[in-house]
């Protein structure tokens, strides 16, 4: 089956519906990584005895080196695709390198809109009236790779992020989720005239 790795900092919803709705059907989550030692998405992983490992950055010269060894210990867990599910670090060349078009991640506002920390906060600051979220390819930029799937959802008069954030949380869930089905089914393909422009096909 479809080997999957995901890497998360902090609550693990979007971990926990992978899990829910993926785990055991069209893909297997075989290793659940955190840059952060108590992060709450590791127990969800352990709870159904999936192996986790922890990459905190003071143990790590730099950022390179913290990748390299996340990077070597998914290849040792043979994982096709990683998900980056609420993971707030960069990753670099020397992580992306070994997952060539393999790293994909969920944001929460609607791409190229509101890249980087605090999407939610920086859209309120705008003032849109539409939010959203996006799953795409991790590249080497902060939020700029290529757009797998995408959803907006008007919310005119919300004005506390944390209620965008409620509201926007069955979204990632259900895009997310999606996006590692239709991966790992061979149903997500770029298209070579325009490598920025994905087609999602399913058969
Ligand atoms: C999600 O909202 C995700 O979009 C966001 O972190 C949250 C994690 O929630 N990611 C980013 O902002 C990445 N820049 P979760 O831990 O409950 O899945």
């Amino acid at each position: 089956s479809f080997r999957v790795g995901v890497l998360a900092s902090g609550t693990g919803s979007n971990l926990q519906a992978i899990l829910d709705r993926v785990h055991g059907r069209e893909a297997e989550v075989v290793a659940v990584g955190s840059d952060k030692p108590g992060a709450p998405a590791l127990g969800r992983a352990e709870a159904l005895g999936i192996a986790t490992a922890t990459f905190p950055g003071a143990e790590y010269e730099n950022r390179e080196a913290r990748d390299t060894a996340m990077a070597l210990w998914l290849l040792e867990q043979r994982v096709e695709l990683v998900v980056l599910a609420g993971y707030m670090q960069l990753v670099g060349p020397g992580f992306l390198g070994r997952f060539p078009r393999r790293v994909i991640n969920v944001h929460p506002a609607l791409l190229p809109a509101f890249p980087g920390l605090r999407a939610v906060e920086q859209a309120l600051e705008y003032g849109v009236k539409v939010f959203g979220v996006t799953v795409h390819f991790v590249d080497e930029g902060v939020d700029s790779g290529p757009v797998i799937l995408q959803r907006a959802l008007e919310l005119p008069d919300v004005t506390d992020p944390d209620e965008v954030r409620d509201r926007l949380r069955p979204v990632e869930h259900d895009l997310l989720t999606s996006a590692v089905a239709l991966i790992a089914r061979g149903a997500v393909r770029p298209d070579p005239d325009h490598p920025r422009r994905i087609t999602v096909k399913d058969q």
